[in-house]
């Protein structure tokens, strides 16, 4: 793998129009981040493919879209309000801002015993300090003098806090009173308060899954690593209901189909991703089983798609704080039973980054180095690029680009010689270029350039969109 570290994602990304600094022109909003004119097109294509995998291939799946402000009851019934926070610890000396439990699980990293030192010192009996009280978080974090991770000097830490992640807003009720509503902070729950809605609507029979693709929001505390975690954010989520007793057979499943469609249809490389299943100590409660999908980024291996048996849980607590029946009735069996649901979850904006990542390519031939970005041809966000040699010659180069804006999307350049037009074009990631000369053109024919091989080959003009149709299926 090509030697690289964030900064070079970041230019890139910056440079070659993939993402920008939100409001940039007043010196940004932290952690908040435009999608360019290729970053929006890569993130489409990313979306349509899960789509048409997990949608449209398969007749047990369907797509929905609900709303991102819900009824405030759903996050109480779905834990969110409850329980959906982090332990917030402030540095008095700077001011500054942490997560209590993740600056305890990298000082548990760097020492090898701290195991039986923790538990001996402090009575702890794992060593997750998420699962651990405030009160001992906080202990641990002045007893062991931890220190800020940007001045390296032991903070004067606060009490650690539960700090809740959801985004709120309030919505007017009457003229001079509001409630208060939150931001969702998964589509999940939009899937699940429409069980009954899709039951009575479809006709479906169990097992089958609903699918969503959206914005959600979480106040994080301490964000970062570009797009890698944001508080603004588009997942892909499934909701798969299956009889309870068939949960972890179709976990298996789903984990093997999610990993497929990221080597197969993403086209990223299958030494970039491992599974990590959840230990028995890090599962929910209510979890039969929680797989992650691992991607290497540059930062460590980190969470890419995550795919949990959550059981009848978020059912069930629906039912209970709706009074409403979300059970099934399986008419074959004769029998009534609240589903258990497979969750494939996944940030389409992560996806998107470690899309990147795993595309970046630096090759040295010829003592030249060539950066480019080797995108699955499906995912680039231009397929064609059409350059006419010179300019003079777009009467004819005009109309071979309106014939490809037919089945792809392509854009036309004569600026520049044609060398560095393919550098710009690599860089990109776009896969084929077409480059019209008067020469070939007499002969009804154009050169089609290969991005990875750099190879050239002359194609009819007649049979130009088939071809480029064939190659990109
Ligand atoms: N619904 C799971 C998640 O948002 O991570």
């Amino acid at each position: 793998m090509s030697n690289f570290n964030m900064k070079d994602i970041v230019n890139l990304s910056q440079n070659r129009w993939f993402v920008f600094q939100g409001s940039e022109i007043y010196g940004g909003l932290a952690n908040s981040w435009d999608y360019g004119p290729y970053g929006s097109l890569l993130k489409e294509n990313i979306k349509n493919l899960w789509i048409k995998e997990f949608v449209q291939k398969r007749s047990d799946m369907m797509l929905q879209d609900s709303a991102i402000l819900m009824n405030p009851q759903v996050w109480v019934a779905s834990g969110h309000v409850g329980w959906f926070s982090d332990p917030l610890i402030d540095d008095k000396n700077t001011k500054e801002r942490f997560r209590a439990d993740k600056l305890l699980e990298d000082l548990i990293e760097k020492s090898v015993d701290s195991g039986l030192y923790l538990h001996d010192k402090y009575g702890v009996t794992n060593l997750i300090p998420e699962s651990w009280s405030l009160e001992k978080q906080t202990e641990v974090m002045r007893w062991e003098w931890v220190k800020n991770p940007n001045t390296w000097v032991a903070g004067d830490w606060t009490d650690a806090k539960k700090f809740n992640l959801m985004f709120r807003t309030s919505q007017w009720v009457t003229d001079d009173s509001s409630a208060t509503i939150y931001l969702r902070p998964e589509t999940a729950q939009g899937i699940f308060v429409n069980f009954a809605n899709i039951l009575r609507s479809s006709r479906r029979k169990i097992p089958f899954g609903v699918a969503q693709v959206g914005k959600a929001f979480r106040n994080e505390i301490t964000p970062g690593n570009f797009i890698f975690r944001t508080r603004e954010f588009e997942q892909m989520e499934i909701e798969y209901f299956c009889e309870p007793g068939t949960d972890l057979a179709e976990h298996a499943r789903w984990k093997q189909d999610c990993m497929n469609f990221l080597t197969n249809k993403i086209g990223i490389r299958p030494e970039s991703l491992k599974f990590r299943d959840h230990d028995a100590d890090e599962l929910s409660h209510y979890s039969n089983a929680t797989t992650d999908i691992e991607f290497k980024f540059p930062f460590g291996w980190w969470e890419l798609w995550g795919i949990a048996d959550r059981t009848d849980f978020d059912l069930k607590a629906h039912m209970s704080e709706s009074k409403q029946d979300l059970s099934y009735f399986d008419p074959v069996n004769n029998k009534k039973y609240i589903p258990y649901v497979i969750e494939p979850s996944v940030w389409l904006t992560r996806l998107f980054l470690a899309t990147l990542i795993d595309a970046y390519t630096i090759e040295e031939k010829d003592e030249e180095t060539r950066t480019y970005l080797k995108l699955d041809p499906k995912v680039a966000p231009i397929k064609v690029w059409v350059l006419p040699v010179v300019k003079k010659i777009s009467d004819i180069a005009k109309p071979i680009y309106d014939q490809l804006t037919e089945d792809f999307v392509c854009e036309y350049d004569d600026v520049w010689s044609v060398g560095k037009r393919y550098a710009r074009f690599d860089e990109i990631g776009t896969p084929f270029c077409v480059t019209i000369d008067s020469n070939n053109y007499d002969e009804w024919k154009v050169t089609v350039r290969y991005r990875d091989s750099m190879e050239q080959e002359l194609v009819e003009i007649s049979k130009l969109n088939e071809f480029l149709r064939e190659k990109l299926r």
